[in-house]
């Protein structure tokens, strides 16, 4: 089949998609967007979020045919003018990189957070984050990467 969507801005094309697969997958391997990270597979680990029309989710469990006319926003699509968003800025100044597998996950999910709550709560940021698992940071630098963009943010 044949997939016609927007990602990041841009109308695209993708000829010969096969009926099972996933977002993630067109986007990585047909589109060459790779920030989108494919770690299960399976919805649990976030590392794959993506906004489609406007709601985050988890693209490795959405078909490409599901985004057929979607407005797609990958990572990718957040740096505006090659600058980076202030929630890339703020994981890349508080350390919370450290293999970067989760990193593009966690940045959207907080992205998708400041949009809804630029105050949120130490509580509201665990949960908002609650889907998206790292094996590397402990966390601690991440949490302090979202307060440091929220404030920011507020600030701006
Ligand atoms: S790769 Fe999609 S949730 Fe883990
Ligand atoms: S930095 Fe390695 S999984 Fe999070």
């Amino acid at each position: 089949m044949r997939l016609s969507c927007t990602v990041n801005g841009e109308k695209r094309e993708v000829e010969n998609v096969w009926e099972g697969e996933s977002l993630l997958y067109v986007l990585r391997e047909r589109m060459g967007l790779y920030g989108s990270k494919n770690a299960c597979e399976q919805g649990e680990c976030g590392s794959c979020s993506v906004y489609l029309d406007g709601t985050l989710v988890c693209s490795c469990l959405v078909l490409a045919g599901q985004a057929e006319g979607c407005e797609i926003l990958t990572v990718e699509g957040l740096a505006e003018d090659e600058r980076l968003h202030p929630v890339q800025e703020a994981f890349v100044e508080a350390g919370a990189v450290q293999c970067g597998f989760c990193t593009p996950g966690f940045v959207v999910a907080t992205h998708d957070l400041l949009q809804r709550n630029i105050t949120p709560s130490e509580a509201e940021i665990r949960e908002a984050l609650a889907g998206n698992l790292c094996r590397c940071t402990g966390y601690e630098k991440i949490l302090d990467a979202v307060r440091l963009a929220a404030e920011r943010m507020a600030a701006s």
